[in-house]
């Protein structure tokens, strides 16, 4: 059983899609603690909402002797609290802040990310805007370790969404994002079933199971490896 720590900034679409996926029984996990950096975090309510431990962390009490941002100390007092609350394994969630390299050793190979777009391609804040605004016609969405480039961590999953003509960017979004919330716990219980492993950058799953169990595509996107039964 995945004992998680969720680190997000905002709605929390993808805490809820986790949430949910343990609820049916899909993912065995447990969530043990939400983190929040922005006090305003929707994914706080849906912490509240579903009766998860969640810490409200202020970047702003973390600053060093000039005022500036400390990430150390602050990615320390996130260590410390994912420690205290018993989890081992850090699924990030929209959470907008690079964690330090300390913060990567203390969970090392266990911090896990969804990424809006097909990495390498369109890294960073704004993956389906940069991409539909490059004007690419497939896009989707990445779920990969972490490491201390931006999303430039080992790949997990990838599942690829066609990018529309005349489609409004919320239209995009709204279309990737229902694939992370099937990607993102599919990914999850793999890591917590102990069938990745690695081979260099790449990633590889164990044992997948018959073909006739999986999913590879709905029609609008294309996801690989396979989504198995319950995601
Ligand atoms: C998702 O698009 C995810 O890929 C990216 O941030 C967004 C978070 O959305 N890392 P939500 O807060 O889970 O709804």
């Amino acid at each position: 059983m995945l004992q998680l720590a969720v680190l997000a900034s905002g709605n929390g679409s993808n805490f809820q899609a986790i949430l949910d996926k343990i609820g049916e029984g899909h993912l065995q996990a447990q969530v043990r603690l939400l983190l929040c950096n922005k006090s305003n975090a929707y994914a706080l309510e849906r912490a509240k909402a579903a009766g998860i431990p969640s810490l409200f962390l202020d970047p702003a009490d973390f600053v060093d002797a000039d005022g500036k941002p400390d990430r150390p100390s602050f990615d320390m007092a996130m260590v410390q609290a994912i420690k205290a609350a018993g989890a081992d394994t850090v699924a990030l969630a929209g959470y907008m802040r690079l964690l330090t390299s300390g913060f990567l050793e203390a969970f090392a190979g266990r911090v896990i990310n969804i990424h809006p777009a097909i990495l390498p391609s369109f890294a960073g804040l704004r993956g389906a805007a940069d991409a539909q605004a490059y004007g690419v016609t497939i896009t989707g969405c990445t779920v990969h370790l972490v490491d201390e480039k931006v999303d430039h961590g080992a790949i997990i999953i990838q599942a690829a969404v066609p990018s529309i003509q005349g489609e409004s960017l919320e239209e995009l979004k709204n279309r990737i994002h229902a694939v992370e919330h099937r990607i993102y716990p599919q990914a999850l219980q793999w890591f917590a079933e102990g069938r990745l492993y690695e081979e260099g950058r790449t990633i590889r799953l164990k044992a997948a199971v018959p073909e006739k169990e999986c999913i590879i595509s709905d029609g609008s996107w294309l996801v690989q490896p396979p989504l198995e039964r319950g995601f």
